[in-house]
């Protein structure tokens, strides 16, 4: 199988051929000689900017996402924020081919942040739906009903083709507005996003104003309320804030981002699975306790063996931080976890392994690096048939801008490497 990855424009340029399936190594270790370069630490769009606007009419449903509401593909889970009061809780929902209106029922919830009190965040699951088929569905009450439609995906199997779009630390600056554009407007057409960590970036604003979060729901929407985002918490999600008696970590994320953690048996929703189409999505948590003996290790350990690749060939892991890295900031921030989990992705032979973090693009070689014990010296990364690529895709655009200093010379695990703001398209589809 061949895997294609789509430029979108000559700023967001990632173009890279990438053969998976026949052990072809990729070794180019190319730097592009194209790198955005200027003073271009990118401001975040005002409060007042179109794209944050507020919906009109009272109580009107604002930040509306939806994203996979089971592990099979046949649920969506329905979220949105009401300003002024609970409203209600319903999804009116029906088939494009079908006049027959269903209705389910959900929850909602508030928290408090230091000074901030959150609006009502509805979720709603709606189960049962048919794969491959457009849905419409409605949510709020009178005249500030909202609309929007989904599409499922087809059905689990192994030649299913799919797409997906990657995006990271995406913040909500001009250029996170450019990033988003370029991926509604690709010809490539991403029809569920893997989304790497770092959303809103609310934590650049003092005590972390969620007034943030709440602008980042709604730029986005735009998309999410369309087709789902599947959500992994970075580092911006965390907002641990101790002095000010805030020490929930991930308190505004996990309100806000409901995912389908138990359908995986799965004790947090910052580790779970989801399958989709032909691919098998772990998302793991950069930024939770994965030690020997932790619930998420302990996850993990029993959520691979799982995997069929007769039925999901794809297997692809999710992480914020990457284990390999080879630009200066953020340096072998991942060192630990590589320490700890590699060895399994190669036993595993995880196809993809997919970060943020990094505020530019990398793809490596399969490589790995576990032949290395405490005594024999063997400290270098190899080639590795049964070992992932690594992706590095945190260049959505958010306001800490661009990295660009690299190690150097550049290291053979290394296949190509790019500072420029964008995002990926990632696709099963032979070409
Ligand atoms: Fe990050």
């Amino acid at each position: 199988m061949g895997m294609k990855w789509v430029g979108v424009g000559s700023v967001y340029l990632l173009v890279v051929g990438l053969i998976v399936g026949g052990l072809r190594l990729c070794n180019g270790g190319i730097s592009s000689s194209y790198a955005r370069r200027s003073n271009d630490i990118s401001a975040d769009m005002p409060l007042n900017s179109d794209v944050f606007a507020v919906p009109h009419g009272y109580n009107a449903p604002q930040q509306v996402h939806i994203t996979q509401g089971d592990q099979e593909g046949k649920a969506v889970i329905v979220s949105w924020v009401t300003p002024d009061e609970p409203g209600s809780n319903e999804v009116v929902y029906w088939a494009a081919n079908s006049e027959l209106k269903k209705r389910s029922m959900g929850t909602v919830v508030t928290y408090k942040y230091y000074n901030y009190s959150s609006g009502y965040i509805h979720h709603c699951t709606i189960k049962n739906l048919q794969y491959d088929t457009k849905y419409f569905y409605e949510i709020g009450i009178g005249n500030t009903t909202r609309q929007f439609w989904f599409t499922t995906p087809p059905e689990v199997g192994p030649d299913v083709p799919y797409t997906f779009g990657l995006i990271g630390d995406l913040g909500q600056t001009f250029d996170s507005n450019r990033t988003l554009t370029h991926y509604e407007l690709n010809p490539a057409k991403g029809q569920a996003v893997l989304f790497v960590g770092d959303l809103s970036y609310a934590d650049a604003y003092p005590l972390h104003d969620n007034n943030r979060w709440d602008s980042w729901g709604r730029f986005v929407e735009r998309s999410v309320a369309y087709q789902p985002w599947i959500w992994s918490a970075g580092n911006h999600e965390i907002d641990f804030l101790p002095d000010y008696g805030e020490t929930e970590p991930f308190k505004p994320y996990v309100h806000r981002y409901f995912v389908p953690y138990k359908a995986s048996k799965s004790t947090s929703p910052l580790w779970y699975s989801i399958k989709r189409a032909s691919a098998y999505i772990i998302v793991m948590s950069s930024y939770s306790a994965y030690g020997m003996y932790t619930p998420q290790y302990k996850w993990l350990i029993s959520e691979l063996p799982k995997v069929n690749r007769s039925e999901t060939p794809w297997l692809i892991v999710v992480m914020h931080c990457p284990l390999y890295s080879s630009y200066v900031h953020h340096y072998m921030e991942g060192e630990t976890m590589r320490v700890m989990y590699e060895q399994y992705f190669v036993k595993y032979k995880v196809d993809v392994v997919l970060s943020g973090h990094v505020h530019a693009y990398e793809r490596t070689g399969r490589v790995s690096n576990i032949a290395y014990n405490i005594e024999n010296g063997l400290c270098t990364p190899s080639n590795d048939g049964s070992a992932p690529v690594y992706i590095t895709i945190g260049d959505g655009g958010n306001q800490e801008g661009l990295l660009y200093e690299m190690v150097e010379p550049q290291p053979k695990y290394s296949a190509y490497r790019e500072p420029s703001f964008g995002h990926a398209e990632m696709n099963n589809r032979r070409t």
